[in-house]
């Protein structure tokens, strides 16, 4: 049995100022629509079970109650940043906590993909609402093999299934949201300047055959403004969104 992650829990484990106020519930639609676009930056909604969980592009996003991390957090980003970057931004601090705790390299499928060699372990859905953005995460913490969802686009995995053993979620999201605080501050300061590197190594398209829209050619980077590069027959494009086909 899991400890559920209740605000009695967790609240002592927030280390910064994101996490308060802290919204939890047993069962919940979306986390995503646990937040208002009136509530301080900063502000989490978790839940154990989510009935109408979303990932991007109206996919569902499923996984059994208390097993896996699903959160929600508002970030209210200054006008001269692109909330799109948000996505990109979140991937490097979800994959680097991953990456920490299974030490085996955790990579990135742009936009929004968590990957462990080509499985998914996480998600991230960026949504805008005024001048808010309701920013999701979805990480595959506990579930076992059988519990992770069998019609996936991506190949589903989680911590568990990877390394054997089951993880504290509450460390996991006390760690999540202080990294997310520190570096969203550096990126509403910098740009994503900030995660360039990390992203420019994560980045598990570089140099594979790719096809998004009516785009096809060799994956070449992730340009500073967060657009995925692809080096075409007719020269590089910049493709800011879409769902990328890739074969490896
Ligand atoms: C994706 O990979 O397509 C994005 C998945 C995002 C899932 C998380 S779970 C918490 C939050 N609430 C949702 O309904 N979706 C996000």
């Amino acid at each position: 049995m899991t400890m559920p992650l209740t605000e009695e829990h967790m609240a002592p484990m927030f280390r910064s100022a994101f996490g308060r106020p802290y919204r939890h519930s047993t069962s919940c639609g979306s986390t995503q629509d646990q937040l208002l676009d009136s509530d301080p930056e900063g502000t989490v909604a978790v839940c154990e079970e989510q009935t109408a969980g979303r990932g991007r592009r109206g996919r569902l996003w499923a996984a059994p109650s208390g097993r896996a991390l699903l959160a929600s957090i508002v970030l209210k980003p200054p006008n001269e940043r692109p909330a799109a970057q948000l996505t990109l931004l979140s991937g490097v601090v979800v994959a680097a906590l991953i990456e920490r705790e299974l030490c085996v390299p955790v990579g990135i499928k742009w936009p929004n993909d968590v990957l462990v060699g080509n499985a998914k372990v996480a998600g991230i859905l960026a949504e805008q609402r005024g001048a808010a953005v309701m920013l999701g995460i979805g990480i595959n913490v506990n579930q076992t093999a059988d519990e992770l969802p069998g019609d996936a686009r991506l190949p589903p995995t989680s911590l568990r299934v990877l390394a054997g053993r089951p993880f504290s979620r509450s460390e996991l999201l006390a760690a999540l949201v202080e990294e997310l605080e520190t570096t969203y501050r550096g990126w509403a300061e910098r740009g994503l300047s900030v995660v360039s590197d990390e992203l420019a190594h994560r980045d598990v398209l570089r140099g594979e055959r790719l096809e998004v829209g009516a785009a096809a050619g060799v994956g070449a980077g992730i340009g500073s403004d967060g657009a995925l590069l692809i080096e075409t027959t007719s020269g590089l494009e910049a493709v800011v969104a879409g769902e990328v086909n890739v074969t490896w």
